[in-house]
């Protein structure tokens, strides 16, 4: 696993607390409960690396890891990697405050953030997109930023309702002009966890 050996470096409440803008990263996106945090666990096969719950609204910091193992480039300087792990976006029940502080700080992240070098997006395979998604791929779209679309809780669906799920999102990013990448997900039964893994390692590398 590439992606092994993460480590928690620390939570951020505004974007100017993050590790130093160096090195690259990718960051973990999507709505409250979509399952960020239980895809960064999968992904990093590190079970209890990030905070998951069944409360949505349960990751309200901008939580950063890094990835020691892939920091070593042979003959090249060290080189930081990072990947965090974006408070969830859309929970109804959080204060209209810190809605607004996360619309934020998600936004100035997304702008300023220099080593970001992609981003993935996670999404329940059984829903369609929303707002928050679409406004994600589009400015990803905008600004020629990677996306790679994980279409997560697969083990929810048949394996033929998932396939259709995912046709269905290919053709839509197909109308619709869009770059990103796709790709059906579960965190509960390791779905797709390798594929996801070379998407992340092909953002960090390019
Ligand atoms: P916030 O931090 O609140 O934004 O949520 P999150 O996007 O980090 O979601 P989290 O990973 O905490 O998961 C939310 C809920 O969905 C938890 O109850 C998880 O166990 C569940 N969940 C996440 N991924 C999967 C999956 O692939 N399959 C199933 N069945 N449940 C999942
Ligand atoms: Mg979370």
């Amino acid at each position: 696993n590439p992606l092994q050996g993460a480590q928690f470096v620390l939570a951020a409440h505004r974007i100017n607390q993050l590790p130093a803008d160096q090195g690259a990263e990718v960051a973990f996106a999507g709505r409250s409960n979509a399952g960020k945090s239980s895809a960064l666990n999968a992904l990093t096969g590190h079970k209890g690396l990030a905070r998951t719950s069944k409360t949505p609204g349960r990751t309200q910091q901008m939580v950063a890891f890094s990835l020691p193992s892939l920091a070593q480039g042979e003959g090249q300087p060290p080189l930081q990697v990072r990947l965090i792990d974006l408070p969830g976006y859309g929970y109804a029940k959080v204060p209209p405050e810190l809605r607004d502080h996360w619309k934020q700080e998600i936004d100035a992240y997304l702008h300023q953030r220099r080593s970001l070098r992609g981003v993935v997006l996670i999404a329940d395979i059984r829903h369609p997109l929303k707002e928050f998604d679409r406004m994600m791929l589009e400015f990803c779209f905008q600004t020629h930023l990677p996306c790679h679309l994980l279409l997560t809780k697969a083990d929810k669906l048949s394996r033929n309702q998932a396939s259709q799920a995912l046709a269905a999102m290919r053709k839509q990013f197909e109308q619709d002009g869009l770059q990103a990448t796709v790709q059906v997900f579960s965190s509960t039964e390791a779905t797709g966890v390798e594929s996801a893994r070379e998407a992340v390692v092909a953002l960090l590398r390019q």
